[in-house]
């Protein structure tokens, strides 16, 4: 089954075609207007959305197919205690696909192991936005006409903030693509993030909190929110909520062909007299957003019966040994085996790549 997890799932030459697809609906949308005829996508939303669910919704209807989901847990079964691979199986026999929004990292994972149909991750807890991405990338060449050599500041959340996790990952796989990552001492990028992908990969990254310090060297500054509803506590929260506002002035020093993106909502981050420069994308990121989905949806549909074997040769299972994550779907599903994937001398979570010690 043919699924989209994580934006490695996809290869730079699928995710170079997602885009051709996607720019050719941009241009011509009636010829696409009945690839989908009597499809349906389940959009299952445990989490609250507004762009990323009406944006799936959209771009199916958009290609002749329809829609039937739900927006809360509350207004589903898990709020009875079923589990997600028990949902999807049901899902699966009144639908061709699914689009799943889970508080939780790693649950789009476990959906996809048991799904019978293509399963989207449209965002797992602070994990993975393998969709987001897809739209910033649609995004970024659009608006700059390339996807290499780019000075990229990421910039908030950048602990919790899975949009950025995902974005790192794929624009690390072009050509000599820099990142300057700003961010409290509280919200730093992830240490995985560091090692398996930029380090691995030999990437230029300048860690500061200092928003300005290089504002003239950017040719992206991509805006994120301080993400509330992954704290442990509202006093954590509370210290770090007002951490970056990107005003007129924040700019002054800033390239004339600078592209400004937030993944969205914003919050405060981006003050609204920014709105007005032409070089803020956000608004027509959105709009990028359903276009890709629409290629995505066409692909996977198209692709749903080839075999993927995602098993990893080092995968372990460690029976006494618990994820530590307390926002791994492991810590809500007691079920799962305890699996793990031992790299490098270290076992990390197959569903949220937390790395776990061992006690000995
Ligand atoms: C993002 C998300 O849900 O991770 N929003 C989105 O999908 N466009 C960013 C956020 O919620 O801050």
């Amino acid at each position: 089954m043919r699924n989209l997890i994580d934006i490695l799932d996809l290869s730079v030459e699928e995710i170079d075609e997602l885009i051709k697809v996607a720019k050719s609906i941009m241009k011509s949308p009636l010829d696409y207007s009945k690839v989908c005829n009597h499809k349906k996508l389940a959009t299952l939303f445990f989490e609250p959305s507004t762009r990323t669910r009406l944006s799936f919704e959209s771009a199916m209807i958009e290609l002749g197919g329809s829609v039937i989901g739900f927006s809360s847990a509350n207004s589903s079964s898990t709020a009875k205690g079923e589990s997600v691979a028990d949902t999807v199986r049901t899902v699966g026999c009144y639908s061709d696909i699914i689009a799943m929004r889970h508080p939780k990292d790693g649950a789009a994972l476990v959906a996809s192991e048991k799904s019978p149909i293509p399963i989207i991750n449209a965002g797992d807890g602070g994990h993975h936005h393998p969709t987001q991405t897809l739209t910033d990338l649609l995004t970024i060449s659009a608006e700059k006409e390339r996807l290499d050599n780019l000075t990229i500041g990421m910039c908030g959340d950048l602990k919790f903030g899975r949009t950025v996790h995902s974005l790192i990952a794929a624009m690390s796989r072009y050509k000599n693509n820099k990142f300057i990552l700003i961010s409290p001492e509280g919200l730093k990028i992830p240490e995985y993030i560091k090692k398996d992908i930029l380090e691995k990969n030999n990437i230029e990254y300048i860690e500061t909190a200092d928003i300005e310090e290089y504002m003239d060297k950017l040719d992206i500054i991509y805006m994120t929110r301080v993400q509330r509803e992954r704290f442990d506590s509202e006093d954590e929260y509370n210290k770090v909520k007002d951490c970056y506002v990107l005003k007129n002035k924040t700019l002054e020093k800033s390239k004339k062909d600078l592209c400004i993106m937030h993944p969205l909502p914003r919050v405060n981050e981006i003050s609204v007299e920014v709105d007005e420069d032409p070089r803020a994308a956000y608004f027509r990121q959105v709009k990028y957003g359903k276009y890709i989905r629409m290629a995505l949806i066409m692909k996977l549909l198209e692709e749903k019966d080839t075999i993927i074997n995602k098993t990893k040769t080092n995968e372990e299972i460690v029976s006494d040994l618990k994820c530590k994550n307390p926002r791994c779907i492991t810590s809500i599903e007691q079920e799962l085996p305890n699996i793990y994937v031992y790299t490098n001398k270290v076992y990390r979570c197959k569903y949220c790549e937390t790395i776990n010690e061992l006690l000995t």
